[in-house]
């Protein structure tokens, strides 16, 4: 992180959003062109992540007037990818991938950018890291639905995409009750079990797997098997996208690729063709996959975007790069980017959130 004494105030300022789209993504540009045009600064939206630097013409001018009305609309009006690394782009020869980073560090000069505000997760925040250290001006802004981003509190689209779970927890609920089911429900997160956590305590799950504690399904049906006992005659089970048996793997709908990481999905099924092997009982399975990303952020997510959005404006305006703003309640504070690239923030298996899932009787198949 670097940072002048008397900041050489930015003037004309880029923004882009890359990887998986996240609730709050448009509020976070709003708070930072709104900033911007406070002070008579300028800025400039690239399209379609890293993309807007590779390729001429995929650029637009953001004023308050394109922003306006956007602060609740889900997805971003710039467009993102989550294969488009500039370091490493897939082309179709037989090379597989190309380096762009040149060609954008010409495009950044070229276009009279002074900063950049990068809005992503961790892949995201990995290629500003490389660009900062390429000399361009970066400030990162955490997003993701996944809320595995670390040195910082929270994410925004994590609160919107537990929110749009719990619903649909609750939804399956009076139809698993009605016919003495098992519903077993798939949600997102890669490899960290919040969303399946927070939502599955939030929806009043019975048990909830998640990537961190590796379960056991004859454990798990025991339960199930001792709730029939005293009449609970339905089961709600909540499962990450990252769970995965003892000793086994995570399941992969499609296995990386040249500039694309693996997809996750299919475990969901897999928990619920065994369930009902081991009870006997009647088993369906719900993925909920991208409605998580999808619709409006909630009022928390539209409030943390702004924020965020707000301090990345300011750290750019007074010349302070390198760096993530993060949230540190009641603040927001700005890290340093080689605090963050290459980690990612698991769920402790002993922290209070899994004691409390575990005090409420949530088996979580171990
Ligand atoms: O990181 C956000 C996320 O939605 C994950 O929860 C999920 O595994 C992945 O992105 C899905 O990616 P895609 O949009 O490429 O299917």
């Amino acid at each position: 992180m670097t940072s002048s004494p008397t900041p050489p105030a930015a003037r004309r300022i880029g923004v882009l959003t890359g990887g998986g789209d996240a609730p709050g993504l448009n509020a976070v540009i709003r708070a930072v062109v709104k900033s911007a045009a406070n002070v008579q600064c300028e800025v400039v939206g690239l399209l379609d992540s890293f993309d807007g630097l590779i390729e001429p013409d995929r650029q637009r001018p953001l004023t308050p007037k394109d922003v306006t009305g956007i602060l609740r609309l889900g997805g971003t009006i710039l467009g993102t990818t989550n294969r488009g690394n500039p370091f490493a782009y897939p082309v179709k020869t037989s090379e597989g991938t190309r380096d762009y980073s040149d060609r954008c560090v010409e495009t950044f000069r070229t276009l009279g950018l002074e900063a950049l505000i990068v809005i992503g997760g961790d892949g995201t925040l990995a290629i500003a890291y490389e660009f900062h250290k390429r000399g361009l001006p970066v400030v990162g802004v955490p997003k993701t639905i996944d809320n595995d981003i670390v040195e910082t509190s929270s994410t925004f689209g994590f609160d919107s995409a537990v929110s749009f779970a719990t619903d649909a927890i609750d939804r399956l609920h009076t139809t698993a009750e009605a016919h003495h089911r098992i519903m077993v429900v798939e949600v997102m997160g890669r490899y960290a079990g919040w969303i399946a956590l927070h939502a599955g305590i939030a929806g009043g799950a019975d048990v909830i797997l998640i990537p961190e504690i590796p379960f056991d399904l004859d454990r798990v049906a025991g339960r199930i098997r001792e709730r029939e006992h005293w009449g609970a005659r339905f089961s709600i089970v909540v499962v990450a996208e990252g769970a995965k048996p003892v000793g086994g793997d995570v399941s992969v709908a499609t296995p990386a690729s040249a500039g694309a990481v693996e997809r996750l999905g299919g475990i969901g099924a897999r928990v619920a063709r065994d369930l009902e092997r081991l009870t006997g009982k009647e088993t369906r399975d719900v993925v909920l996959g991208h409605l998580q990303r999808g619709g409006a952020p909630t009022s928390y997510d539209r409030v943390l975007a702004t924020r965020l959005g707000a301090r990345a404006f300011e750290l750019a305006r007074d010349g302070t790069f390198g760096c993530m703003v993060a949230s540190h309640p009641p603040e927001v504070v700005a890290v340093p980017l080689e605090r963050v690239v290459g980690r990612m923030k698991h769920v402790p298996t002993d922290c209070d959130i899994v004691r409390a899932a575990r005090a409420v009787g949530i088996a979580l198949g171990d």
